[in-house]
């Protein structure tokens, strides 16, 4: 019986076609998860569990990536910000898109196997007033597709058929948070964390679930609550000591909305902290201290939870520099020793690199310009600031500003160059919180309030500007360096085949020698990427998949520096297009670049004292999804140029009934017919501002 079953399984064996996806199906676990010699698949959002983002498959190279061409292309109309990282498990992609839609497709063809749609608008109650729409990326273990919500949702589908299997609400619907990055997926448990702390009181961390049925396994807070209450573990009772004032009321913050990595060796998960809540530490913290465990990496045991070790790059956090971007586990050797390095590059500018065994620093340095702080102690691991940076009087222009020197947009790691590949931006920030006295303020609730100035004025499309870094972290130094459109541009992936492909603001996608930077291929896509490429391999031809979709807190926030390419709201369709060498399809025509023309109504007297207490209205409800002082970077329609709001009655409808809810333009109950009269003029005022400016 035993030897009929086995002759039965070579003759199938036999009569299969000699293709990868054909073989036996990869069963995605720790073990396929941890190898980084496998090419054909991309199985995390990292790709492995390390994060490096390094493909070993090089057919496409740097000899013959000049014949790179269109494979195939899909069209997704339905959809807006496009920012995942596309997953590809034996010959099937999976990735989402806008208010974390999933779609199953065949990765040869552009097929749609499955779609899965959340609602997320059926269930987001007053959180859509916080809800942008993009998602960074899904995850797989074990023939299941984790994706996670805007409105807090994890939910696990078949992914066969995309049929939900179970679904867990991840925070309290009552709390102003929202999830905008993947879950992570190790030793059967699905990790997630959330995003929040610029709404209301936000108290970070981290939930792992079981994965096979959505049941909690364990949690774990990235700040203390209130002392009177008890404390959940030895961590938050140390870190608690770091704290001053009633911290617990504005919620304290570190939220973990984007870097986790799991590392296989030491079975422990990097957990990477956010931002105080809220940002100024005048108000949440008055007195001082390191506020634990804000701003840091921290280590935990992948199996309970519990804290092993942790590093703080950002001691008492004041400018939104939060320790959310990637974190990358590579095998390094410095100064002649082996080091398990953990490589990071935060918001605040500098590039560390932690011996991952022990959560020693091992080395920082800036990579870009920064002056909050003159360098890191290495002694004591702390930043040295400069007098002036934490804006004592009430303002201060400070470098970075909060969009970081780097953001969430990947780095990626090449084993060959042993070079890490950033996209890095270079911008200040102006921190102001002189209109608002620090020990009168109050969290808000829903509303967008960070304890600085923010949002109810922009600045010149050249305020920042960008550039593809190569960076030697053995070295601490720069190897070379492209200068980029803009200043939001994409996540990078690095091959075996000496490339690093980037797509960015401009809408063109590149690919550079990995040694020095050299453009050896680029295809304009007609519209502004914001998503990292991938790579993988069917029946032994290498693809190049890209997700084109501007989107990211840029798209929304950055006012003229993303208005400056055009690509406003419902201008261009999003889609995906794969590239292979010799690709011969064709791509549908992207509509040009569209540029806001602000409407000019003579009969609107604007009131400057009804402008003015409309920029805090804007600033508190509508800023954050149509721009600083009205300039839409994308993500939502320029409200200068909209008819709607020369239109009361229509306007209502809009803000009030909700008429363009399930489109995400949440209704208000909050705010009053005075304050959306004052809106309005604030609106007028600022379409005036342009029209002077413009000849
Ligand atoms: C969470 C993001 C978000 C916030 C916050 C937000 N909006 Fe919107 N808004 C949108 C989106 C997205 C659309 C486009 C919907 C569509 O496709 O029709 C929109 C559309 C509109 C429109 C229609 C524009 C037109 O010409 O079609 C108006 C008017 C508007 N918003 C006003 C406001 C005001 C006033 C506020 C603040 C009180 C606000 N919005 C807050 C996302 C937002």
């Amino acid at each position: 019986m035993r030897e009929l079953m086995i002759r039965g399984a070579l003759a199938a064996a036999i009569l299969l076609p000699l293709a990868s996806h054909a073989a036996a199906p990869t069963v995605v676990d720790d073990a396929a998860l941890g190898d980084q010699t496998q090419g054909h698949n991309w199985l995390g959002y990292g790709r492995t569990h390390h994060e490096q983002r390094f493909s070993p498959l090089d057919q496409v190279n740097a000899g013959n990536v000049g014949k790179l061409g269109v494979a195939w292309s899909l069209d997704l109309p339905e959809d807006r910000s496009l920012t995942a990282t596309p997953l590809v498990v034996d010959g099937v992609m999976y990735f989402n898109g806008s208010y974390a839609r999933t779609r199953a497709v065949d990765a040869k063809t552009g097929k749609i196997l499955w779609e899965h749609d959340p609602k997320v608008f059926e269930t987001a109650e007053d959180r859509a007033r916080i809800l942008w729409d993009w998602n960074r990326g899904v995850a797989y273990w074990k023939g299941m597709v984790y994706v996670a919500t805007p409105d807090g949702r994890l939910i696990a589908l078949d992914a066969k058929s995309g049929q939900e299997v179970w679904a867990a609400q991840t925070f309290e619907p009552s709390k102003p948070l929202f999830i905008s990055g993947a879950p992570r997926v190790f030793r059967d448990k699905v990790l997630i964390g959330n995003g929040g702390t610029e709404w209301g009181a936000a108290r970070g961390f981290v939930t792992a679930y079981d994965a096979a049925t959505g049941k909690q396994a364990w949690r774990f807070w990235t700040v203390p609550g209130n002392p009177a209450d008890g404390f959940e573990n030895k961590a938050m009772e140390m870190a608690a000591k770091t704290w001053t004032g009633e911290w617990w009321k504005f919620g304290g913050g570190g939220t973990v909305w984007h870097g986790m990595t799991y590392d296989p060796e030491f079975n422990r998960v990097y957990i990477g902290t956010g931002n105080g809540s809220p940002w100024n530490q005048k108000m949440r913290s008055p007195g001082g201290g390191d506020n634990l465990f804000l701003c840091s990496i921290v280590a935990l045991d992948a199996d309970t939870g519990e804290y092993v070790w942790h590093y703080q790059t950002v001691p008492g956090e004041t400018w939104d520099y939060n320790s959310n971007m990637d974190i990358v586990l590579a095998d390094l050797v410095i100064e002649d020793k082996p080091v398990k390095a953990l490589m990071h590059a935060p918001k605040n500018g500098y590039f560390y690199v932690i011996d991952r065994s022990t959560g020693k620093l091992v080395s920082a340095k800036p990579f870009g310009k920064v002056d909050w702080a003159t360098g890191i102690d290495m002694t004591t691991g702390r930043p040295i600031e400069r007098e002036g940076a934490r804006y004592e009087d009430g303002e201060e222009i400070v470098w970075p500003g909060p969009f970081g020197t780097h953001n969430w947009p990947a780095m990626s790691f090449n084993q060959d160059t042993g070079l890490v590949y950033i996209p890095s931006i270079e911008m200040a920030g102006v921190y102001n919180d002189k209109y608002t006295k620090p020990q009168a303020w109050k969290s808000p609730d829903f509303k967008f309030d960070p304890g600085v100035d923010f949002l109810r004025a922009d600045g010149p499309a050249d305020w920042g500007s960008s550039s593809l870094r190569a960076w030697d972290p053995v070295q601490q130094k720069l190897v070379w360096e492209v200068p980029t459109p803009g200043v939001w541009n994409a996540g990078t992936l690095t091959t075996k085949g000496g490339l690093v492909f980037q797509g960015r603001a401009d809408g063109k996608l590149v690919a550079y020698a990995a040694d020095t930077g050299k453009v050896l291929w680029d295809i304009s896509l007609g519209l502004g990427i914001s998503a990292p490429a991938v790579t993988y391999a069917i029946d032994g031809t290498q693809y190049i998949a890209q997700l084109v979709g501007w989107g990211g807190s840029m798209t929304a926030t950055g006012g003229n520096m993303a208005a400056q390419h055009g690509w406003s709201y419902g201008a261009q369709p999003r889609r995906l297009v794969v590239f292979a060498l010799d690709g011969k399809a064709s791509l549908p025509k992207m509509p040009a670049p569209v540029f806001a023309k602000p409407l000019h109504d003579a009969e609107f007297v604007v009131f400057e004292e009804l402008a003015e207490r409309g920029s805090f209205v804007w600033k508190e409800s509508c800023g954050m999804c149509h721009g600083p002082a009205g300039t839409a970077g994308g993500f939502a329609p320029d409200l200068r140029a909209s008819a709607v709001m020369l239109d009361k009655k229509a306007l209502h409808q809009v803000v009030f009934d909700g008429a363009l809810r399930a489109r995400g333009m949440p209704n208000f109950k909050d705010v009053s017919e005075g304050d959306l009269e004052a809106v309005q003029h604030f609106i007028r005022r600022e379409a005036h501002k342009q029209q002077l400016n413009t000849p």
